[in-house]
């Protein structure tokens, strides 16, 4: 084994724990109001704690419902029915040698649209307050009694003890506000609560901010005196995230360094004398070895991770590192949970929440000749699984590389990640012995020729060509272009359309010459150059105008996304026009109508498209009905997010 660290045993008050790594209560909207928790559910963590996950979280378990919760929330009510399904769950991860602890919290004390502006605590009556302490020492009580082994007060994102935490939300002057130690009664009085019910061995964990990390909010050193207050009352463990609900400060997107809010850990660490966990962008193995060894934490929180690969941990101990999943950090499970209230999915792993993960794909009664058209992330999925089932699977590529759109998705800054995504599916697709032809474009006569029992096309979409006079000038090219390099870009770019796309192609262009922070960091650590090599270290990008019809740009990124890429088009210089049209497209430059109606000139020497893209339909249609069975997915079918399709090419696939 590499990894000493990760696989060492650890105590936590009375339990032991087999490694190192903890996967956080994530609220996966796999809960129901008859059951509080599904099969479904029990089948995710089950999957996890067969995995190899030395602790599992399960909830957040809501201690009380608002009427504004979500219809999926995981509950632990007063209901034999409640109790049983969370004894079972626990009874099967035990199986596997998993401490579980259930996250109880009370989430959403105002609804998902009223999160970020502030919200007066002060509102709250004091007998509501006491009601939910008294809520979640009572489901705490409920989570004992089904065989949990311990519980985790839910301290960080929209909870109600982050936000009596908080110095910007809680506005309230009385037992539970007015000074850092009385914001702290509220979360006090649970923690004493439950200890008082269930003993003073029973263990009890925080998941807690390292910092508000926004302006007026708190920092490292009030959370390392929370920490400490809070020890000294009987907390047994602390996982330590990154900011708040409402932070300023990415802690979620691509572009967050692995491991960055470690740091938060080892602080907290340093005042505490029981474990302390470190959490957020912790998916490769290397960097989680390295955060124990260097002694910044006692254990390693993988979220993410853990949606994306239930067997990162077995993945790891064996040295298999290249067969992880890597979670590439899309949000889309963020999104698809908090903001469409749905069940949890997961890019990179579809598995996830969508159909049972435990049983192993099952093989196909009777094995037919697949083929597959097309490898971007929905065809090399959809071959996968076709060929994971026993299929014979022919994957044709008109390209000399595989990965259709999602080659331009990962080179904008910050996105990088994203390629390990392809990455996985090319090796994965190899080791599955998919016969991956490339430089091979499917013709109706090429495929009637593979004689295939099924057909699945994943051809994608084409760019749209918006009706601008001046559109067909030789200076103007597609997004895709630009990122790939495949065409010239000058000095001055007008990049047309500011959806998810043009703002990742606005930034790319814009940063596009930029050195990384660690580049930097290294030269300037051993400075000996010229002005003149200081001047190539800073160089940025080319002028980039951004043009969009919408007062928001960024629209069709998730929300989880869509803020920190909104900034970053601020700190990179880019000048957006919204609610602009460009009516116009000459040498040189673009016309540009405000929704004032006022004209300007905006300097280009090259013009970017950015117009959405339609499904290659005639494509599509030539296929059709060679086979008995066809199949359109992905951009093919309809333009989606890649989400969607891979989910798609998984169901399609197992149906064979
Ligand atoms: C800049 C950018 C950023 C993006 N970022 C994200 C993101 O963050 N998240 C997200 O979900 N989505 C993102 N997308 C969208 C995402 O890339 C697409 O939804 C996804 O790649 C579609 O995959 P697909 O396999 O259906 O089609 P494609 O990726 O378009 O693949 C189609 C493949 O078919 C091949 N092909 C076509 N015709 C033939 C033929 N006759 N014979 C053989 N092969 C053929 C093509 O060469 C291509 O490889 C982004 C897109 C862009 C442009
Ligand atoms: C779908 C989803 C749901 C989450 N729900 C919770 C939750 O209920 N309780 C909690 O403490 N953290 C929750 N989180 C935050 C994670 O625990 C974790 O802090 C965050 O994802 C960053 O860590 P990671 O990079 O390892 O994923 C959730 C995260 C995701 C992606
Ligand atoms: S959906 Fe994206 S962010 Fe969420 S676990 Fe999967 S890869 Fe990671």
């Amino acid at each position: 084994m590499l990894l000493r660290k990760l696989f060492e045993p650890i105590e936590i008050g009375r339990l032991s724990v087999k490694n190192r790594l903890v996967m956080p209560a994530m609220h996966i909207n796999l809960g129901s109001e008859e059951e509080g928790l599904t099969d479904q559910a029990i089948d995710f963590y089950e999957t996890r704690a067969r995995g190899g996950f030395g602790m599992i979280g399960v909830g957040i378990i809501d201690a009380y419902k608002f009427d504004f919760s979500s219809p999926g929330e995981m509950l632990l009510d007063d209901k034999p029915r409640h109790i049983a399904q969370h004894r079972k769950m626990v009874q099967r991860a035990h199986a596997y040698d998993t401490v579980v602890f259930a996250q109880v919290g009370i989430r959403g004390v105002w609804p998902l649209k009223e999160w970020r502006t502030l919200p007066r605590l002060s509102r709250l009556p004091e007998g509501l307050v006491w009601d939910l302490i008294n809520a979640a020492i009572a489901t705490s009580i409920r989570a004992a009694e089904a065989g949990y082994d311990a519980v985790d007060i839910q301290g960080n994102g929209a909870g109600a003890v982050s936000t009596f935490t908080s110095q910007v939300f809680n506005d309230r002057e009385d037992h539970f506000g007015g000074t850092p130690e009385r914001r702290l009664n509220f979360v006090l009085e649970i923690l004493k609560g439950i200890k008082r019910r269930l003993g003073a061995d029973f263990p009890v964990f925080l998941r807690m901010h390292g910092g508000e990390f926004m302006p007026g909010g708190y920092g490292v050193d009030r959370a390392k005196a929370n920490a400490q207050l809070l020890a000294a009352n009987g907390i047994d463990f602390f996982s330590v995230t990154n900011g708040s609900h409402a932070t300023t400060v990415p802690g979620l997107t691509p572009n967050v360094p692995p491991g960055a809010y470690a740091f938060c850990a080892r602080e907290i660490k340093s005042v505490v004398h029981v474990p302390v966990a470190a959490s957020n962008r912790i998916n490769h193995p290397r960097v989680a070895e390295d955060i124990l060894r260097k002694g910044w934490a006692d254990m390693i929180s993988l979220g993410r991770p853990a949606l994306a690969d239930a067997d990162w941990p077995r993945k790891a101990e064996a040295g298999d590192f290249e067969d992880i999943r890597i979670c590439i950090a899309c949000n889309e499970c963020l999104d698809i949970t908090r903001i469409y209230e749905k069940p949890v999915k997961c890019l990179v792993n579809p598995r996830a929440g969508r159909v049972l993960e435990l049983p192993d794909i099952g093989r196909a009664q009777k094995c037919k000749r697949v083929v597959v058209v097309g490898a971007g992330c929905t065809g090399l999925q959809a071959a996968l699984t076709s060929a994971e089932r026993g299929h014979e699977v022919i994957l044709l590529e008109r390209k000399h590389y595989v990965g259709g759109k999602w080659q331009v998705a990962f080179p904008p800054p910050g996105r990088e990640e994203l390629f390990e995504f392809l990455a996985w599916l090319l090796r994965q697709n190899k080791k599955a012995g998919v016969d991956i032809r490339l430089r091979t474009e499917a013709t109706p006569e090429l495929v009637k020729g593979l004689r295939p029992d099924v057909l699945i096309i994943c051809v994608g979409a084409r760019p749209v060509v918006p009706p601008i006079p001046g559109a067909d000038l030789p200076h103007v090219v597609f997004a895709h272009q630009a990122i790939e390099g495949s065409v010239p870009v000058g000095e001055n770019v007008v990049v047309v359309g500011a959806g998810g796309v043009g703002v990742e192609t606005a930034l790319f262009l814009a940063k596009r010459w930029e050195s990384s922070h660690e580049t930097k960091k290294f030269f300037y650590e051993w400075p000996d150059f010229t002005d003149a090599d200081r001047a190539a270290l800073e160089k940025r990008g080319h002028a980039v105008t951004l043009v969009g019809r919408n007062e928001k740009v960024g629209i069709g990124l998730g929300g989880g996304t869509r803020w920190v890429l909104v900034k970053e088009l601020d700190k990179a210089g880019v000048s957006t026009l919204k609610n602009a049209a460009a009516v116009a497209i000459e040498p040189g430059l673009v016309r540009v109508r405000s929704a004032d109606g006022q004209l300007s000139e905006v300097k280009a020497d090259t013009v970017v498209l950015a117009c959405g893209y339609r499904p290659n339909e005639d494509l599509t249609l030539l296929l059709a009905g060679i086979a008995p069975e066809t199949h359109s997915l992905g951009d093919a079918e309809s333009v989606q997010h890649a989400l969607n399709g891979t989910g798609r090419a998984l169901e399609i696939a197992l149906a064979i």
